[in-house]
């Protein structure tokens, strides 16, 4: 969603807020912007388009401000185009803003800023924020922090925002309520951004400003409050992020850098917390919590898109290991819903971000009614990290790729863990089972990397089928997520409609599509429904359906059966999602690339979904 940069110290403003903006673009945006104060002047520049084509505007002027504030919008109110980008100024342009989120109540709060005599460029939210924000000073004759307060108190919605005036150039105001934002601490400088990624590289010492919190920074200092007036003491914790990890490193794009840094992210996720020689496994954030997990009843997973996906592997893993009744739920349709929460309930929340609005609000309401929530986020400091009771971060390292592939391994492994040390304090899996296990995770990322060697063909594969207009990934058990898992990868980076099903759904309707146009990737790993997947697989080469199908090396029988088969190493049967996805986000990559899509930033879609 949107990207928020911003700067005040002793350096060249401008530059620096550009290079931020370029780190955030894989958030997915359409426009983008900065203002600057410089010689007494505030000055805004935006562009609708890449963050390149702002640059190129601001090549030839001698910029040279040491305060500034840069935006990239993904649209919500008003269609992307140079006017409603950010920064916006206030009515006597003396103030400008950059916001992320949306102000629910913009309409009334305009309304009535008109009838004042304000004059409105754009059709943003947010520039109705900022008027109301002059108007509040202006009428209350007071400062621009506590006018910035005031209004805070009046709108309904949600924000990120910084606010920089003319008149103040020693000055940067930002607030947050649901968007986030992260505030670099230098020496005599301070940065401000939606993520770290514009900020690691001049400051490690951040603070994470909480919802309802105001911060100042005035004269090189910063200070914070909350909205009710409460001063806050700053609390800088150190980022463990490495700038390497958000730069490319000499691959393509950012998805296949992260598609091939698996071995390693997975080894991440289980660092410090598996030691099979010992019988280990252990997770420190859980550690006062696993005897609730182990009691509880029912479990209810929330989460959307890849993280949902997640959340149905868990469901597999924790009936079957612990003999827990899970429920996974879209949060987006769980927030909606009236559901029936108990006081002993636990809920998983699994996201990626962290950021989710969905899902954010699915704890909330979940909380609201007594549950206890766990959080499986990657992005450390994240809203739901924060919002959670106890947790797991899944520490993939960044993901920058829209397209989620880390944080999915990721995601899995970490659930894995939690349901294994579940269900051995409930004594629900022998000690044999639990030791095995722990010796099984500990060999796969060398089984991720081994199937790496089939990239080649997965290439080749790609090629014949790039111009296909629709596919079916079907999967039964463990592989039914991975089915859907990989339906989205590909429609998503190579608009390619996809679809995934359970694969004996498919004769209950799916399978009137299937015809020799029709690619069908079946996911045919030997497991327990082998068998059931043959026959599954039969009904398909019957009406001529072209199959690719992801099978355990040195399967004999399906090689004889289908088009083409891409092997991955055998695993415990639990672990099958760690390895079977792998091929399907190869498959999907190379496409998307042979058909010149946008990988990285694939149309209409954000990293970050921060709007419901
Ligand atoms: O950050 P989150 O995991 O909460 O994000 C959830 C979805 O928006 C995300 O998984 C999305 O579906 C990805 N683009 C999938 O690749």
């Amino acid at each position: 969603m949107c990207g928020i940069v911003a700067y005040i110290g002793n350096r060249e403003a401008c530059p620096l807020i550009i290079k931020g903006l370029k780190r955030l673009e894989y958030r997915g945006y359409d426009s983008s912007g900065v203002a600057l104060i410089e010689d007494s002047e505030l000055n805004i520049y935006k562009k609708k388009g890449k963050v390149s084509d702002l640059e190129s505007q601001l090549t030839d002027k001698n910029l040279n401000a040491k305060i500034g504030i840069g935006h990239t919008r993904w649209a919500t109110h008003g269609e992307p185009n140079d006017v409603n980008a950010h920064p916006h100024f206030s009515n006597d342009r003396k103030l400008a803003i950059i916001h992320n989120g949306i102000i629910e109540n913009y309409a009334a709060i305009k309304q009535n800023l008109i009838q004042k005599g304000h004059v409105f460029q754009s059709a943003t939210d947010t520039e109705v924020l900022i008027h109301f924000i002059e108007d509040i000073q202006k009428e209350t004759g007071t400062s621009l922090e506590e006018a910035v307060r005031l209004a805070l108190l009046e709108v309904v919605g949600a924000y990120a925002i910084v606010v920089m005036s003319v008149d103040f150039p020693d000055q940067l105001i930002a607030a947050r309520k649901g968007s986030p934002l992260v505030i670099g601490v230098g020496k005599d400088e301070f940065f401000f951004a939606s993520d770290a990624t514009p900020i690691i590289e001049y400051t490690k010492d951040v603070v994470y400003l909480d919802d309802y919190e105001v911060a100042v920074v005035r004269d090189g200092k910063l200070s914070i409050q909350n909205l009710d007036n409460t001063q806050k003491v700053p609390y800088i914790q150190k980022l463990e992020m490495e700038l390497e990890t958000i730069e490319k490193g000499g691959y393509d794009h950012f998805m296949i850098k992260e598609i091939f840094e698996q071995p390693r992210s997975i080894a991440d996720s289980m660092r410090g917390r598996v030691r099979a020689d010992e019988a280990h496994l252990q997770l420190g954030g859980l550690a006062n919590y696993i005897d609730k997990l182990a009691a509880s009843e029912r479990i209810v997973i929330v989460g959307c898109g890849t993280s949902w996906h997640a959340g149905l592997v868990a469901e597999y893993l924790f009936e079957e290991l612990a003999r827990i009744n899970v429920e996974v739920e879209y949060a987006s349709e769980f927030r909606y819903r009236n559901p029936v929460i108990k006081e002993n309930d636990i809920v998983i929340a699994i996201s990626q971000s962290g950021e989710t609005a969905d899902t954010l609000a699915a704890i909330e309401l979940a909380k609201s009614k007594g549950a206890t929530i766990f959080g499986v986020c990657n992005v450390v400091g994240s809203s739901i990290a924060r919002a959670s009771h106890a947790g797991a971060y899944t520490h993939a390292g960044p993901e920058i790729g829209v397209a989620s592939t880390k944080a999915f391994t990721a995601q899995v492994t970490v659930l894995t863990l939690i349901a294994i040390a579940t269900a051995k304090r409930k004594g629900t899996i022998s000690e044999e089972t639990y030791r095995q296990l722990l010796v099984e995770l500990e060999t796969i990322p060398a089984k991720v990397e081994q199937v790496f060697e089939n990239a080649a063909k997965i290439k080749e594969i790609a090629f014949i089928f790039t111009y296909a207009r629709n596919f079916i990934y079907l999967g039964r058990g463990l592989n039914f997520p991975v089915a859907l898992e990989g339906a989205l990868k590909l429609k998503e980076i190579s608009y390619i409609h996809a679809e995934g099903y359970p694969a004996a759904e498919m004769k209950h309707g799916p399978i009137a599509l299937i015809d020799e146009d029709m690619p069908v990737v079946f996911l045919a790993t030997k497991d327990s429904s082998y068998e059931k997947i043959v026959s599954n697989i039969q009904e398909v080469k019957a009406r001529k359906g072209r199959v690719i199908a992801i099978v355990t090396e040195g399967d004999t029988l399906i090689p004889t059966m289908v088009d083409f088969v891409i092997e991955v190493p055998k695993v415990h049967e639990i672990l099958t999602p760690l390895v079977s996805v792998i091929p399907l986000q190869l498959l999907s990559y190379y496409i998307a690339v042979m058909r010149g899509r946008n990988v990285d930033q694939p149309r209409n879609l954000a990293k970050s979904v921060t709007v419901e």
